[in-house]
This record gives C-alpha cells, structure tokens and sequence, in this order.
C-alpha cells in the first residue's frame, strides 16, 4: 500500500535503551526500564499504581482475575469493541452483556446501561473509542448506586481526558494499550492501571505466575512461593527500554498526532455541510487523544464501495470493530440487551483513514481522493 493505514513511529533511541538494558543484564520484567514506564504512567495518569503487561488484552485478563469474576458473573460493555473487551471475563467464566451505543462518540449509550443491570452484574467494562471518553459522571454514578467495579478499557486512550482527568483514572481499574497501532508503542505491550489500592498486591501476584516473588524481591520474605491463580503477565525489560524512548517523546508524538487529526477534521468540514460524510463528534467534557480519525459514510453500500476504491488509490483505509453480540464468539458467551441499532448502523458505515507521524505529506492526497469518491457517490445516488 503506497499511503499504509499504519506506520510505526520511532523516535530514535529505542535501540539505545534496548542496549542499555542488554548492558544493564536485566533483560527480564521488572526491571529498570519498566520501573521508570510504571513511574511515568502512575505521574501521568494519576494512577495509584501502573504494571506494564504484554498487552491491552493481558491487563484486561488480570482484571477479570482481580475483581474476582465468576463463572455465570455479567459484565456489562458495548458491543463495539474489540474481542479482547469481552474475551478477558469469558477465560474466567463471565458472560458479556452488551449494550447499544451513543451516535456522537460511538461510545457505550450509559443511558442503557442501568436497564442492562441483573443481580449477576459484576462489573462495567467501559470503552473510550478513539480516545473520546465515555460519560463518565453518569457511569460512575450508576457503578456506586449498584455497587459495581468499573474497568476502563483505554487500550485507544492514553492521555485523553474527561473534564480535565486522565482516562484510565476513573474505574478501579483500567486497561492501555501499547500495540504499534497506538500513540504510544513498544510492538506489543500494555499497562494495567489500579485505583483502589484493594487490588495492588494481588495484582502483583497475578502478574507473577501467582506468586508473592516480589515480596521475595523486597526481602519480605524469605522464600517465593504459590499463592494464588496467576499467570506470566509482565514484559521484558527489552520491551520496557523500547517503550521508555517513546514515553520520553510523549508530548512532541502528541501533538503531532493532534496536528494530523486537526488538519483532517477541517479538510471534511465542508463535505460534513453538504450531509456528504459525518466526521467525529468531540463532546465539550472531552479532551481526546487524536488517536484515530473516521468517518460515517451516509450508507454501509456506498462504505463498501469507498473502501476498496480507496486501497486501488493505494490508500489504506480501513474498517473497524465487527460487533460482537452476534459473532461466533458474542452469541456463544454473552448476550446482547435490547436492540443494537446503532451498533449494527453505524460499524457498517464506518471507514478508518491512515493514521501515523508522517502521514502530513500524503494527507492532502488521501482527503482529496476521499472527497472526491463520496461526491461521485454522491451523485450517483
Ligand atoms: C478497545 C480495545 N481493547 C483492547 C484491545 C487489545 O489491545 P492489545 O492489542 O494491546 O492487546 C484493542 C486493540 O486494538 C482495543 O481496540
């Protein structure tokens, strides 16, 4: 694809630090690259405590473990996610309870949620897509009212916020993510963030194979042993030293970011007048990300068609999430409750453009050919 959807951001001294950690002979977790990441993120977050995992969908699974879930045990989440939102409760036993979504942010309708609530609810798994957050003062209203954990799946959401507070820093826990895809990467790799201390030391435990080694680490004991269930959940010092060098360039890789998202969101300003495409809507409560840019195309026909037509122009547009209520996998383990009009609706009208630090040069090219396919679609119509 000449114009990718995606390309890595590197900013120079990945390789650096990856040597510097080879040096250091601390290649596995928890090592001096990973303190200094869980350091940044708990400043930066306002999180209680920060554990790096491998992945958005690790830190996910540990907090299925850590608030306990249940086989038979509800979680309440959109059905516009991706599959590691609900797959992290189904591996514990936790059936999925999926919910329609808003039109403007695309994010979990939380007027639904309340109607969604059974005796088996555990939890509310939340989704901030595209770094817009959700509603948050109606959720967590809802969550106290009913006794709820809420988790944030913020696997799109590092340094968003929500009336001025980091995303992340609102449920008990919060999942991010760090996959090439991101604004932040280290290839694969995520963050676990707690804000209730009731859940620190057993997800330490959690993150070491079920063991208190890193009591043994701190010389709390003198022996590591099995304590509870657990798994291998923390990263390499390698990925850690990766991730770090990006960390370190946060605010130059965030406003660039931003700079690409602006400039797309004014080149379709004019075909948004003419009810040709919707562009993204930001509520005044949200402080977004610019972690990706979409667009709602008038009919899932003409989306379609756009898609391919954008890749013959060698422009890697893309669509995203394919529901989960009725795949395989959705009808097998969860439910959906009530319609999922707007789910159904709008993930079939959705197209994804590319989205990565470079891509300035080549925007201009990819807002064009856009506006051009949809005008003729247009016309055609
Ligand atoms: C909403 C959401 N949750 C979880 C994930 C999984 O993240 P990871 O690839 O870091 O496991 C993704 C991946 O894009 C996502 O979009």
């Amino acid at each position: 694809m000449r114009i990718p959807f995606n390309q890595p951001y590197l900013t120079g001294k990945e390789l650096d630090y990856i040597k510097q950690a080879h040096q250091q002979r601390h290649l596995s977790g928890d090592g001096p690259f990973t303190k200094l990441c869980n350091g940044w993120l708990e400043k930066n977050t306002g999180a209680q405590k920060a554990l790096l995992t491998h992945s958005c969908t690790a830190a996910l699974e540990m907090a299925a473990i850590l608030i306990g879930t249940h086989p038979g045990d509800e979680i309440i989440m959109p059905s516009y996610t991706f599959v590691s939102t609900a797959n992290a409760f189904v591996l514990q036993g936790g059936a999925p309870v999926f919910v329609d979504i808003r039109p403007d942010t695309l994010n979990i309708d939380e007027k639904k949620i309340e109607a969604a609530i059974t005796p088996k609810t555990k939890a509310i798994a939340i989704v901030h897509y595209a770094g817009v957050a959700c509603e948050m003062d109606t959720i967590m209203a809802i969550a106290k009212k009913h006794n709820l954990i809420v988790i944030e799946d913020a696997a799109q959401a590092i340094g968003s916020t929500y009336k001025g507070k980091p995303l992340g820093s609102f449920g008990q826990l919060a999942a991010l993510s760090f996959h090439e895809t991101k604004n932040i990467i280290s290839g694969e790799g995520g963050a676990l963030l707690i804000n209730d201390d009731r859940y620190i030391e057993d997800a330490v435990i959690i993150r070491e194979k079920g063991t208190n080694r890193s009591k043994f680490l701190k010389g709390q004991v003198d022996k590591y042993t099995w304590v509870e269930m657990g798994s291998s959940y923390l990263p390499s010092d390698l990925i850690a030293a990766f991730l770090w060098a990006q960390l370190e360039n946060y605010d130059t890789i965030m406003a660039t970011r931003k700079a690409i998202w602006d400039k797309y969101h004014q080149g379709f300003a004019e075909a948004e007048k003419k009810g040709r495409i919707i562009r993204p809507s930001i509520p005044d409560e949200c402080g977004p990300n610019a972690h990706l840019y979409y667009l709602l195309i008038p009919t899932a026909a003409q989306r379609d068609r756009l898609l391919p037509a954008l890749q013959k122009d060698g422009i890697g547009a893309i669509f995203h999430y394919i529901p989960l209520h009725d795949s395989p996998g959705g009808l097998r383990y969860g439910r959906a409750h009530g319609a999922m009009t707007l789910t159904n609706d709008l993930s079939a009208r959705l197209i994804r453009l590319p989205f990565w630090i470079g891509l300035s040069e080549f925007q201009d090219e990819v807002i064009g050919q856009v506006l051009s396919h949809v005008e003729r679609s247009a016309k055609e119509a």
